[in-house]
């Protein structure tokens, strides 16, 4: 899920900056949290290996995504920058249109911090930083990607001038968010 699409969101909540980031806090994850991650991580490698793009798959494994533990944003974000200019920071949840677009645009993706309870684990609605991080990194290690979304963010930023920002969630929502990318003739 984007965390865009909230125009009622004024003022970023206590704590986060102007620009809406919170520190990741990395040490503050429990060693369950951590184990989280790893099952999560097992249980999609498994399912994508034989399916997904090979710009995803190898996003995962430059990234070393694979590793245990939940990842620290500043190594991802260092492993990143050599790869593309990129970089991922935290958000406290939804964003405005307006920052979330002025992020991509600088090459910068907000993830979600907090990780689903044990009980969430096939689903849940918000995006935690397994769905963020796993699902929405890998590709940003892609240097046509990278451009991509980038280019995106500045069409965003452009959107809002003129209102038809739905025109821009809805290329977002069926591109991005659902992983549709071309590879030789397969979708
Ligand atoms: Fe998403």
């Amino acid at each position: 899920m984007s965390k865009s699409a909230r125009r009622d969101l004024a003022e970023p909540p206590s704590g986060a900056g102007a620009d809406w980031t919170i520190p990741q806090d990395w040490r503050r994850y429990t060693s369950a949290e951590h184990a989280l991650w790893d099952q999560l991580f097992e249980r999609q490698i498994v399912m994508l290996q034989p399916r997904a793009a090979a710009a995803f798959l190898r996003g995962v494994d430059v990234l070393r995504l694979g590793r245990p533990g939940i990842p620290d944003f500043e190594e991802l974000s260092a492993r990143l920058r050599d790869l593309t200019g990129w970089r991922v920071v935290a958000v406290p949840g939804l964003v405005p249109d307006e920052a979330f677009f002025r992020h991509l645009a600088n090459r910068t993706f907000v993830a979600g911090r907090f990780i689903r309870r044990p009980d969430q684990i096939d689903y849940l609605q918000e995006p935690d930083i397994f769905h963020d991080v796993f699902g929405h990194a890998p590709l940003l290690a892609d240097p046509v990607f990278a451009d991509y979304m980038q280019a995106y963010g500045e069409g965003g930023l452009r959107s809002l001038r003129f209102d038809s920002l739905d025109h821009l969630a809805r290329l977002y929502w069926y591109t991005v968010e659902f992983g549709l990318i071309r590879e030789g003739s397969d979708l």
